[in-house]
């Protein structure tokens, strides 16, 4: 990012009343920086590719890199008047390579700060929105990812995730008088998303076990599989970004394209038998979903109180 250029998100909204932020085939985003319009159709363009008409959907503003941003963005929903009947939390940053750390407005390591911290947010500030939808089958759906869960082969590529005693969290994560790790270690850019990853699916649980009874709301993550060629690479060096399809589909035969991605996360946002709450969906080689084992730290009840409350301390929750 180019000093003084600060990126802003736009997220897609449609009209039956689901949320949602990314930029793949299925569903929109996109981003713009300062006030270029042509960033703005990114997100255009992304709705119209997945045939979406202009009636159905309204972009809004989102940088989940600033919980000032998050703010605004949910008091510009909640004035909409709309109801929220699903949320779907989709959007990430990924540094693999990155040698020194970046930050978020608030000065949290970026990739915890937007994938775990800035989700954290909305989801909480949104929650009562969902609540109060009359929509039979309500849904709040983080993506998570195999390679937050050490039960797995590729959970166990390193850097593995490890978010330890939490100190890092506790601290803030900036660097300053604390690491910029959850667990206090050095950066690490692969293992800040992995560990950002295992508190997306700690978050679902910790939603599930606080609001599912009392709100009927169904609270999930899941993994829609690699899919290697999406932009969540795009700051790997050429050469992986070149090999790691191919590497995928033919020696680790686990390549999904954008498009069985996209048909899974919308499995898991309306499908009528995928209701169950506090599950981490994942599918098999025949496509078919079934409900997943999560790694020992990704479903520690004890550690997902404590990203809970250490997080509402964070975004100003608590
Ligand atoms: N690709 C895989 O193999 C894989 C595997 C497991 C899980 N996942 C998960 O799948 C989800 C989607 O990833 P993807 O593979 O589709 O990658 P992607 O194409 O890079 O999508 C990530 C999206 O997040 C958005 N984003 C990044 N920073 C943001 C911010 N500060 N505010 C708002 N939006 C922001 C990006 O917007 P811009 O493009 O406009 O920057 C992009 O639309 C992620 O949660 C990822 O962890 C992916």
């Amino acid at each position: 990012m180019q000093e003084g250029i600060q990126p802003k998100k736009w997220s897609c909204e449609s009209r039956n009343n689901s949320y949602c932020n990314s930029s793949n085939q299925q569903i929109c985003g996109g981003w713009q920086e300062n006030s270029k319009k042509g960033d703005f159709l990114k997100a255009e363009r992304a709705a119209k590719s997945a045939g979406m008409s202009k009636q159905n959907y309204t972009i809004m503003h989102l940088d989940l890199a600033s919980l000032d941003s998050v703010r605004q963005f949910v008091d510009r929903y909640k004035r909409s008047g709309r109801p929220l009947d699903v949320l779907v939390c989709n959007a990430a940053v990924y540094q693999p390579t990155a040698k020194e750390p970046s930050f978020t407005a608030e000065g949290f390591e970026l990739s915890v700060g937007t994938n775990h911290l800035g989700h954290f947010l909305l989801s909480r500030l949104l929650l009562d929105d969902l609540k109060q939808s009359d929509y039979p089958s309500k849904r709040l759906i983080i993506v998570g990812s195999i390679t937050g869960n050490t039960n797995t082969l590729a959970g166990n590529v390193p850097p593995k995730a490890n978010l330890g005693d939490l100190r890092g969290l506790a601290g803030g994560l900036n660097g300053l008088n604390s690491s910029t790790m959850i667990d206090g270690g050095e950066f690490d850019g692969a293992k800040a998303y992995k560990d950002s990853k295992v508190c997306n699916m700690l978050t679902m649980q910790e939603f599930h076990r606080r609001f599912h009874e009392e709100s009927g709301i169904t609270f999930a993550s899941l993994y829609p599989g690699c899919i290697a060629t999406t932009g969540l690479f795009r700051e790997h060096i050429p050469l992986f970004r070149l090999l790691f399809p191919p590497f995928q589909k033919y020696i680790i035969k686990g390549f999904v394209s954008e498009d069985e991605a996209g048909k899974r996360l919308a499995q898991v946002v309306s499908d009528p038998s995928l209701t169950k709450s506090g599950v981490y969906w994942s599918w098999n080689q025949n496509s078919a979903s079934f409900e997943n084992q999560l790694s020992p730290e990704a479903s520690d009840e004890e550690k997902a109180r404590k990203i809970w409350e250490l997080s509402e301390k964070l975004v100003g929750l608590a």
